[in-house]
């Protein structure tokens, strides 16, 4: 046997394999049961000279590791070839996943349609924290000591001190003890009552509050800027009315209704057949408030309202119960 020869042959061989199958034929053809080299082995013994066939023992053995060596060395190559193709086999022209665009919460989009009416009107905004002294949220606001709205009850307490805020009205004080008049102020933000969750009440919900203290303002002023607003957010074919009412922090006071934005006022079972929505609460600020932040009464006058952003968001999308809002089915949300 030419051993060269072999060799040469091996050579070729490996460089002729082009995929796996052949590459395990050509493996057996040398290795195999009936190998080329496997025969080559079985002859050994027939050689009578015991340092001969050391030698050619050798040779066979050296020729064995080449098999082997060219064996691994072709199958990392394919492996590497196998790799790119699937790279190279993406095809760009199959249509995309289609991705899911989020939408804005319909609480926020309301919020911020709310926020931009008022900073059209040239006001600015302010905002305070969700945890609020008693004190800012209570007494700077007029509120008697027993005030029902104080009761263990109606608000979450943190301590004897702080509080989870039930309105936006503190940030009134807090705005008015940072700044001096002229203010025209909106507030956006979250507030908690510990109300009992039904279609129409929340723990959780919100509210922005929007006031005005300069010299010489009047409730004119005030129905103006409400005016303007429920037509800008509801339609300007409808109309306000202002009702007397009670707040501790405005003198006077007043709840504020939009003509129904269902039956347009002529009643329907949206509007209770009243032909009207409440839609907010407003009031001049009250002398007592002006003297916790020390503002003079004599000098200063100023408005204040308030309206509920959920309240606002089921009128204007005739949504009829509250809590669609924080369940956060999709179904619902996407819609906005
Ligand atoms: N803070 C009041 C409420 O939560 C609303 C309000 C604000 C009323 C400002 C008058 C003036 O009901």
């Amino acid at each position: 046997m030419d051993f060269e020869v072999i060799k040469q042959n091996i050579e070729k061989d490996f460089n002729d394999v082009n995929d796996f199958n052949y590459l395990n034929l050509i493996k057996s053809k040398y290795l195999g049961k009936n190998g080329i080299v496997t025969e080559l082995f079985r002859k050994l013994k027939d050689i009578q000279s015991e340092e001969e066939k050391r030698e050619v023992g050798k040779k066979i053995n050296s020729i064995k590791q080449m098999v082997e060596e060219k064996y691994e060395q072709k199958e990392q190559e394919l492996i590497l070839k196998k790799k790119s193709l699937e790279l190279k086999d993406i095809d760009l022209t199959l249509p995309g996943y289609n991705i899911i665009k989020g939408n804005i919460h319909p609480i926020t989009k309301t919020m911020e349609e709310i926020n931009s009416i008022f900073l059209r009107m040239g006001f600015s905004i302010e905002e305070g924290p969700e945890i609020e002294t008693e004190y800012n949220n209570f007494k700077a606001l007029n509120f008697p000591e027993d005030h029902p709205a104080m009761d263990m009850h109606d608000t979450f307490y943190i301590d004897d001190k702080y509080i989870l805020r039930t309105h936006t009205s503190p940030i009134q004080i807090r705005t008015m003890l940072k700044y001096k008049p002229p203010l025209k102020i909106i507030a956006p933000g979250r507030v908690f009552r510990r109300d009992a969750i039904d279609a129409s009440h929340s723990t959780v919900f919100h509210q922005v509050e929007g006031f005005m203290v300069d010299e010489n303002v009047r409730f004119s002023d005030l129905k103006g800027v409400l005016d303007l607003f429920t037509k800008e957010i509801f339609g300007k074919d409808l109309k306000t009315r202002f009702r007397p009412s009670f707040f501790p922090f405005t003198e006077p006071s007043a709840e504020v209704d939009v003509q129904c934005v269902n039956c347009k006022g002529k009643g329907c079972s949206v509007c209770k057949q009243t032909g009207w929505l409440e839609i907010l609460g407003a009031g001049m600020i009250h002398v007592n408030v002006f003297k916790a932040v020390n503002y003079d009464p004599e000098k200063y006058t100023g408005f204040a309202f308030g309206m509920g952003v959920e309240r606002i968001a089921m009128l204007k999308y005739g949504i009829d119960d509250m809590r669609l809002f924080y369940e956060n089915d999709i179904r619902f949300l996407k819609q906005f």
